[in-house]
């Protein structure tokens, strides 16, 4: 299994201070920087494309996580390669032509990653395994940071720790991640914890991230 990761989700950072406060989360520990990008068709929620991650490129030599919430994320592929992103995950409820979008992905440079919302099964994810670096297991319905996690996720986690066996593919888990649920991410094979609330809303940002580690 690829070690264990810690990615901030921005989304509860202070926007007014976001350039401070992906620098605090990644003197911090943090491993990688999540990215929500948010189109408000896809998920009921809108936020932020490749200008912010352009922006937010010079203050960290963390990688970048960009999480497309988005419809048609193929449209972005460039975009967010040009911004200066290391992975990009795109849902498959947004794609219809899903391999030809990983494809896409990587052959803009980044790793390529797929995000599959709760009620979503996984078998599909047996035809991509040469094509993907990342598997991203929505542990909330998408849109907001702050809500419940929905433990019925930890057997998909479980069933895709089979399928990506002996191959270098992450899987990471998105949505009310925190030290209270972290430990069952991890036993069912999870190695990407991903936190908006569980860093952000705590005033120390290294004990936060150390927790989640466990
Ligand atoms: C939700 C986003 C998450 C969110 C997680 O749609 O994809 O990355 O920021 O927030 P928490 O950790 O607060 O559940
Ligand atoms: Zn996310």
């Amino acid at each position: 299994m690829r070690p264990l990761q810690v990615s901030a989700s921005i989304l509860s950072a202070d926007f007014a201070r976001l350039g401070e406060e992906v620098q605090a989360v990644d003197a911090a520990g943090a491993d990688v920087i999540h990215l929500d990008a948010m189109d408000g068709a896809f998920v009921p929620n809108l936020t932020f494309g490749a200008v912010l991650v352009k922006a937010l490129r010079p203050v960290t030599d963390k990688p970048f996580d960009v999480h497309a919430m988005v419809a048609d994320p193929g449209r972005f592929v460039e975009p967010f390669a040009q911004a200066g992103a290391q992975l990009l995950t795109v849902h498959v409820e947004a794609c219809v032509h899903l391999q030809r979008v990983l494809a896409q992905i990587r052959e803009a440079g980044m790793r390529a990653g797929v995000a599959v919302n709760p009620a979503t099964p996984v078998d599909f994810l047996e035809y991509l395994l040469d094509d993907l670096d990342h598997v991203l297991l929505m542990t909330v319905n998408p849109g907001f940071s702050g809500q419940r996690f929905l433990p019925a996720v930890m057997a998909k986690v479980r069933r895709v720790r089979e399928l990506v066996a002996g191959r270098p593919i992450d899987i990471g888990v998105d949505g009310g991640v925190a030290p209270q649920t972290a430990p069952a991410c991890r036993e069912a094979g999870a190695n990407v914890l991903i936190a908006a609330t569980a860093i952000f809303g705590q005033s120390d940002y290294a004990r936060a991230i150390a927790d989640l580690r466990g």
